[in-house]
């Protein structure tokens, strides 16, 4: 039997995929910026591509994410502590930018990715989950492809390994 190839753009995805993809990436980088055991070539390595994933992925957010939450009463003060997460995250990486130690770096960058995983695991299984609660698929689909669209012109796009099914569509519009 002849397998169809429906284009991508008619397949859904939930936000809470969409958002994961990114969230996956910053994840293994953490992993790698709170280790002990790795050197410290190699975390100012990570930290390059970390600083500029979070940057994008942040910002982003807050333009297709943010903004539609911040509109829905109950999700309100969920939707502000993620915005100043968001915000001590940028002032600690202003910090770590100008941060010549490398035991002070260190600290830091460990405290940075810390803090950004409390962030993301807070933002999935709260943040998102009530937000998918309160808005219909079409509004949901508005925002993910509100987000592809903003996000395949920023850089560091999600490494193929977790790209998953949505690969395609990230290709086809960047
Ligand atoms: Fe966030
Ligand atoms: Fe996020």
């Amino acid at each position: 039997m002849k397998k169809i190839h429906t284009s991508s753009s008619h397949r859904f995805h939930s936000i809470l995929e969409t958002l994961k993809r990114d969230h996956t990436d910053l994840r293994e980088m953490i992993e790698v910026l709170k280790s002990d055991s790795e050197n410290i070539r190699k975390k100012k390595a990570t930290y390059a591509d970390f600083s500029k994933l979070l940057k994008a992925h942040a910002k982003t957010e807050e333009q297709a994410v943010y903004t539609v939450a911040s509109k829905i009463e109950s999700l309100r003060s969920a939707v502000f502590e993620a915005y100043e997460e968001h915000a001590v995250a940028e002032e600690l990486m202003k910090k770590i930018s100008y941060t010549r130690d490398d035991d002070r770096w260190l600290g830091r960058v460990k405290v940075l990715g810390e803090s950004v995983e409390h962030h993301i695991i807070e933002e999935e299984s709260e943040l998102l989950k009530n937000l998918k609660q309160r808005i219909d698929l079409k509004q949901e689909q508005e925002m993910v492809d509100h987000f592809i669209a903003l996000r395949t012109r920023r850089p560091m796009k999600p490494s193929s390994a977790h790209a998953g099914v949505l690969k395609d569509e990230w290709v086809t519009q960047s």
